[in-house]
């Protein structure tokens, strides 16, 4: 049965409510003027809204979901809450696009782990200020907002994918052309338009993507707790060194615990920072959380180099870069019980989550039988999915961080954060300082794609389109392993989501293993590879703790970009220059 649904409350930006309450008070407009401003089209719109045929596989597979939101819940929702209106730096907050959290825990309070930088932030009072423009009949001469008239942008247009046909070719020929007025807010042709978008905005991102997010999350992750919210970001990059700000300090001896091979970038934001970063063993499911718990329980301060017991976890739970693997539900649920046992807060950073393949079975191929065929349909590809940490933080200790930029582009720096009330107002006070939140030209692209042009149907269809487009990369490229590398001296493991291929070259089989250590010898392998015309990611450049000598050997090639042909030839020389160096006859 799904669970019922209650209106949000309607915007009060434009009905003089409290923002924030969430209640649910907000009168419903009609459902009609709701219908009027989506352009999405037609043909492939078969399940989406709370009047179109609900009999799909939603509904089928409701009865074992009770605590899932759909689509059509989605649909209800808003039909029931009328159409958005959020003008020039409105004011908004994701808890007025959630369903009610009734019977939900409220999150625990982490004052105990906020940085004393994060901890006396105060509002920007400009900000606060563009509270009051909702106000009916208010003149405004109290903000440093410039007049939209001046804004030299009449009009842009796109063409984009038209759903199910995806692809650059089919774009070309029958995309959909979508067209953003300045002012089709006033001529009640959208709800989003440039002259809202392009002026200041607030930090936490416009009312229209964050209702998009907010309800994306709800329906992937649904929290386990009432005061979760979402807020904009300007991509992971930037949201990881606002929450490491937010959590750790240098001052205090503050280390963060990671994957033994972790994002380059994410050590290098917190290298700056002071913050001691210390790597966790991995195997091909992730970081393990035997040793997670073996690392805390054991901590000695003085052998980690003054570094005091870490109080953060920084994960990356699907396809993780840059090994590439993906943790299984269990071990999810492990780490999220280690990170309970130590308090541990955790970020979980899932560029890639949306990118969970088909499992591999040798030979280049994908197994597409019975398998593929019972998770066809959006319910049967979002049944699929691993469920994430944040699913399962019932102590509001997580801080999920989304990202379009491997799921639409990466120039649009645009992500979005999930988190505890307390933790995203934190976050919120440092972005109203640092980037006053996204570019307006990417929130009302994304908007007219996502939102008014795909809706969230069209949306996930995109991802599981993406999917496929992977999986097949990633089959080009382990067919290429199987028929290119040296079996004797590489090993690796099918990637199960993502864009990394994490190769393991046997350092002790190399004929000078004794007299050159395991970086000479993968500075030697790189060079080659330079010269024979292939880049891979040399596994140091990964390592969490560059100050220990490494034991093994890795390289990392991402299938994400080259063409399979390219892909192919790639890897040949690659696996030339391994046996170059390896004096292989
Ligand atoms: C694990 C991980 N996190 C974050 C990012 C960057 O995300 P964004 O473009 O949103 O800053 C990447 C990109 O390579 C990544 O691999």
């Amino acid at each position: 049965m799904r669970r019922s649904v209650r209106a949000v409350v309607a915007s009060p930006l434009s009905r003089g409510a409290a923002p924030g309450t969430g209640t649910g008070t907000g009168p419903a407009l009609t459902l009609n003027h709701h219908l009027r401003l989506r352009r999405r089209p037609a043909a492939w719109f078969h399940s989406t809204t709370a009047t179109a045929n609900t009999a799909g596989d939603r509904s089928e597979a409701a009865p074992s979901r009770p605590d899932v939101v759909t689509i059509a819940d989605i649909e209800e929702r808003r039909a029931k809450a009328g159409p958005l209106v959020a003008m020039t730096a409105a004011y908004s907050d994701s808890d007025m696009f959630k369903a009610p959290t009734t019977g939900k825990p409220k999150a625990k309070r982490w004052n105990h782990h906020l940085s004393s930088e994060s901890t006396v932030r105060e509002p920007c009072v400009l900000k606060q200020a563009a509270k009051h423009l909702k106000n009916p009949g208010l003149i405004s001469l109290g903000g440093g907002l410039p007049c939209a008239e001046y804004f030299p942008f009449e009009s842009l247009s796109m063409r984009v994918p038209n759903p199910p046909a995806f692809s650059e070719a089919a774009t070309r020929t029958d995309g959909i052309d979508v067209r953003i007025g300045k002012y089709d807010v006033a001529e009640a042709a959208a709800e989003y338009d440039l002259s809202i978008a392009l002026n200041y905005g607030q930090a936490n991102g416009s009312a229209q993507l964050t209702r998009f997010v907010t309800e994306h999350t709800e329906m992937i992750c649904n929290p386990p707790y009432a005061d979760w919210r979402a807020c904009l970001t300007v991509g992971s990059t930037a949201a990881l060194e606002q929450a490491l700000r937010m959590l750790c300090e240098r001052e205090r001896g503050d280390a963060v615990l990671t994957e033994e091979y972790s994002f380059s970038t994410a050590l290098e934001t917190a290298a700056p920072l002071g913050v001691k970063v210390f790597g966790v063993k991995m195997d091909k499911e992730g970081m393990l959380p035997g040793d997670l718990d073996a690392v805390l329980a054991g901590w000695d301060v003085r052998a980690r180099g003054g570094a005091r017991k870490p109080h953060v976890l920084y994960t990356v739970p699907s396809g993780q870069n840059p090994t590439g693997a993906t943790q299984g539900k269990e071990r999810r649920r492990e780490i999220y019980e280690v990170a309970r046992k130590h308090d541990l807060y955790i970020i979980e950073d899932e560029p890639y989550y949306f990118l969970q393949m088909e499992p591999y079975y040798g030979e280049g191929k994908t197994k597409m039988g019975k398998e593929k065929k019972e998770e066809e349909g959006v319910d049967g590809f979002l049944r699929g999915l691993i469920p994430s940490l944040l699913s399962m933080d019932v102590d509001g200790r997580v801080l999920r961080m989304d990202s379009f930029s491997k799921v639409v582009v990466p120039g649009s720096r645009l992500g979005w954060i999930t988190a505890s009330e307390q933790m995203v107002e934190r976050f919120i006070r440092h972005a109203e300082v640092c980037n006053q939140g996204p570019s307006g030209f990417s929130q009302v692209i994304l908007h007219k794609l996502l939102d008014e042009t795909w809706g969230h149907e069209g949306y996930i269809r995109w991802l599981m389109y993406l999917r496929a487009e992977y999986t097949k990369r990633r089959d080009v490229i382990l067919a290429a392993c199987e028929a290119h590398l040296p079996r004797e001296v590489v090993s690796w493991n099918p990637p199960a989501a993502g864009m990394f291929h994490w190769l393991k070259v046997d350092h002790t089989l190399h004929l000078d293993a004794g007299t050159r250590s395991i970086l000479e010898i993968e500075e030697d392998i790189f060079d080659r590879c330079i010269a024979k015309g292939v880049l891979v990611g040399r596994g140091s450049w990964f390592r969490a703790e560059k100050d220990t000598d490494p034991t093994e050997m890795f390289f990392r090639a991402t299938f994400a970009a080259a063409t399979p042909e390219n892909m192919t030839e790639a890897i040949r020389r690659f696996g030339l220059a391994i046996r170059e160096s390896y004096r292989m006859g």
